[in-house]
C-alpha cells in the first residue's frame, strides 16, 4: 500500500475537525424538510421578510465562497477552507473561550488589504496572529517578505498549517521562509525585525488588549517599523480594535479604501491599516 499523499493527510485531519462549512446545503435542506413549507412561511413572518432574505443570501454567499476556497485549495494542493469550531480542538493555554472560529481570509480580500503596505517588504517579517490553517501565510508568500510566521493556539490547525506549508507550490511565490508556531497569542514574543502584523478577528477584546500591550512594549524596547492590518467581518471587532490601537499613541491610521464585495469571501470584511510613529 502506498503512503498517503498530502491531500489525503489533510483530508484525514479535516475529518477530526468540526467544520460548519461542509454539508451546509444538506443541513439547510434537512431543516427545511423537518419544518415544512408552512413552518418556513411562519419563520419568515416571525423574523420579517427582509431579515429572512438577508439570512438566505448570507448562506448562499457562504456556500459560493466555500466552493471557491476549495477550488483554491485544489489548485495549490493544500487544505485551508472551512469554518472550524474551536470546541473540539486541542488548545494550548487557557484562552479557548475568547477565541473565534477558524475561518480563513479570502485571497481577494487579502490582496486588497496588502495594497496599503509599501511596495518593498524585504526588511519585514509578516506575522499572522491566529493563523488558522495558514491561508494568509501562503497568500503573503506572494510578497517579498524576509520571513512569514503564523501564530496559532490549536494543535490540529497547526498540524494542518505545517502540512500546507510543506505541500504548497505556486510559481508566483516570492518568500519561501514560512513558519507556523503553536502558541497562545498572549505569550508570543515578536521578532525584533520590522513587522507587518495581521489580525483577522482572531479573539475578543480582552485578549487583543494583552497582545496590543505586548506589541507596544516590544516596539519600545526595540524601536522599529511596524504595520498593523486589522480585518473584521463579525462581532464589530473593528469598532473596538481601531480605538484601542489609536489609544496606544504609537500608531497612525493609513487611509485605506473600503473593501469591495468579493465572491470568495464568506462575509464582508471591514479593515483598517496602521503604521507605527
Ligand atoms: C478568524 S480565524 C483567522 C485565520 C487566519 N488569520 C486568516 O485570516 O485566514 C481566527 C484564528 O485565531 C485563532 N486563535 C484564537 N484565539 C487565539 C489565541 N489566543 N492565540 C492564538 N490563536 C488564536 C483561532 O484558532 C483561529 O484559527
Amino acid at each position: 500500500m502506498s503512503p498517503p499523499n498530502t491531500a489525503q493527510q489533510a483530508a484525514s485531519l479535516t475529518t477530526e475537525m468540526h467544520d460548519l462549512s461542509t454539508g451546509r446545503i444538506r443541513r439547510a435542506l434537512r431543516a427545511a424538510r423537518q419544518i415544512g413549507l408552512l413552518g418556513l412561511v411562519g419563520l419568515a413572518r416571525q423574523h420579517g421578510l427582509r431579515k429572512s432574505v438577508g439570512f438566505a443570501a448570507q448562506n448562499i454567499r457562504h456556500v459560493i465562497a466555500h466552493q471557491l476556497a476549495q477550488r483554491w485549495d485544489r489548485k495549490y494542493g493544500v487544505d485551508t477552507a472551512g469554518s472550524i469550531q474551536l470546541d473540539a480542538l486541542t488548545i494550548i493555554g487557557p484562552n479557548r473561550q475568547f477565541g473565534n472560529e477558524s475561518v480563513c481570509t479570502s485571497p481577494k480580500s487579502f490582496d486588497f488589504m496588502m495594497h496599503s503596505l509599501p511596495d518593498d517588504l524585504a526588511r519585514f517579517t509578516f506575522v499572522d496572529i491566529g493563523a488558522g490553517k495558514s491561508r494568509t501565510l501562503l497568500l503573503a508568500s506572494r510578497y517579498n517578505f524576509a520571513k512569514i510566521v503564523g501564530v496559532e493556539f490549536a494543535k490540529e490547525l497547526v498540524d494542518c498549517a505545517a502540512q500546507n506549508i510543506a505541500a504548497f507550490k505556486a510559481d508566483w511565490q516570492a518568500c519561501h521562509d514560512l513558519e507556523i508556531v503553536q502558541a497562545d497569542a498572549t505569550q508570543y514574543r515578536f521578532p525584533e525585525t520590522p513587522l507587518v502584523l495581521f489580525f483577522y478577528n482572531p479573539f475578543c477584546k480582552a485578549i487583543f488588549d494583552v497582545v496590543l500591550g505586548n506589541i507596544v512594549t516590544s516596539l519600545k524596547v526595540h524601536p522599529r517599523d511596524c504595520y498593523v492590518i486589522y480585518g473584521s467581518s463579525s462581532h464589530n471587532a473593528i469598532g473596538w480594535a481601531k480605538p484601542a490601537i489609536m489609544r496606544t499613541g504609537r500608531f497612525e491610521e493609513i487611509a485605506a479604501p473600503p473593501m469591495p464585495w468579493f465572491f470568495d469571501a464568506v462575509r464582508g470584511v471591514d479593515y483598517a491599516v496602521f503604521r507605527s510613529k
